[in-house]
């Protein structure tokens, strides 16, 4: 069973009972068009199937069904599920609809003290998002996404509802990374990245709406561990930072002061609310499973945005104030050598 998937199983029964169901030959008819319309789509039997977890009814009117067969949309959740999360803490949960999937975010998992705008919490929901639209494209659909459709229900993050499409190559091998990826904190061969790679990961984060700044290795490298160090200082002169990071210091990265040849990128994007947070979770996950297909360590560093000081920083000296930053990265080759470490993920908070 999927974590956070939540089923609303479709009873005739509850919906008579309701007074919204129509007639039994009506719902038969229209389970009789709706199996030839994918006939003539030229879908296979079993996609033909009405799905369980797809068939809820909204309101008086019944809905297009999601033509997405339960096993299907169990399997792309599962692997959506492996997407990365701000302490593994994972602050999502999927709600199955008449046309797809609804995804919201689990408030009680915010960090309140450490991330009291849910800057990460949302971040976190992003690469879930990109990490469905992969698993979906490897089962032969394409997701069609709404991000934050509704300002007054605040966890709803996204509607997705599903189109058929034709799996290539590509789908295959992404989908192969969202199983292959994990966070190793090592620090591998010290040599900067090519400039091409870090091109091509910028590239990445823009098909999200998302810049990716580089600072660094030339020159701005020290300037950044500067910054994070000290905004590990802050957090931990804080005590309220100490009470909620005890039980989670293994889950961060310790700042090496030698560790001047790893690239940064800053993900930043043209304004700071709930979209744009969603946007760079997207934009991580991208960037992250190319770096896992090219041999690369990506470890997010969140405390350099976290502490207010440190972000003014990053906003005003290395973005110029052009854009407002979500997310520091460090890039750069993985240790080939010793065995990876562990998935650290868990489904609950610890
Ligand atoms: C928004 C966000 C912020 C994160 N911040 C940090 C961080 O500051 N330091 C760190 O070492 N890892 C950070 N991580 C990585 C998570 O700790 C890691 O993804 C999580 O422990 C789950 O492990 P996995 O990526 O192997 O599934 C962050 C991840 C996300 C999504």
């Amino acid at each position: 069973m999927v974590s956070g998937l939540k089923i609303r199983a479709w009873s005739r029964r509850s919906d008579l009972r309701r007074g919204r169901g129509c007639s039994i030959v009506g719902q038969a008819y229209r389970r009789l068009r709706r199996r030839r319309a994918l006939w003539r789509r030229g879908l296979k039997s079993s996609q033909c199937r009405r799905s369980a977890l797809t068939s809820t009814r909204h309101g008086d009117k019944a809905e297009a069904m999601s033509d997405v067969p339960a096993d299907v949309l169990t399997r792309v959740l599962g692997r959506a599920d492996r997407a990365p999360s701000v302490h593994g803490t994972k602050p999502w949960w999927w709600q199955s609809t008449a046309t797809g999937v609804e995804l919201y975010v689990r408030p009680e998992r915010q960090l309140s003290v450490t991330d009291p705008s849910g800057r990460d919490l949302t971040i976190s929901c992003g690469a879930a998002l990109y990490s469905l639209e992969v698993a979906a494209a490897v089962e032969g659909w394409r997701a069609r996404i709404r991000r934050v459709p509704d300002p007054g229900l605040r966890s709803l993050l996204a509607r997705v509802g599903f189109e058929p499409h034709e799996v290539t190559a590509g789908d295959r091998d992404r989908a192969e990374l969202l199983l292959v990826r994990r966070i190793d904190r090592r620090t591998g061969p010290s040599s900067p990245l090519p400039e091409s790679s870090v091109n091509e990961a910028a590239l990445l984060a823009r098909e999200r709406g998302v810049l990716a700044v580089a600072a660094g290795p030339r020159g701005r490298g020290e300037e950044v561990l500067g910054l994070l160090a000290e905004a590990a200082r802050v957090q931990e002169l804080d005590p309220g930072y100490r009470g909620e990071l005890e039980h989670r210091r293994q889950l961060r990265r310790p700042i090496d002061p030698g560790d001047t040849d790893a690239t940064w990128l800053v993900l930043a994007t043209a304004s700071d609310d709930r979209l744009c947070w969603l946007r760079t979770g997207e934009a991580l996950q991208a960037v992250w499973l190319w770096a896992t297909a090219h041999g690369l360590s990506l470890v997010p560093h969140s405390q350099a945005i976290e502490v207010p000081s440190a972000r003014a920083t990053l906003q005003d000296e290395l973005l110029q104030d052009t854009s407002c930053p979500q997310l520091l990265l460090r890039l750069g080759w993985a240790p080939v050598d010793d065995p990876r470490p562990t998935r650290t993920s868990r489904s609950d908070p610890p």
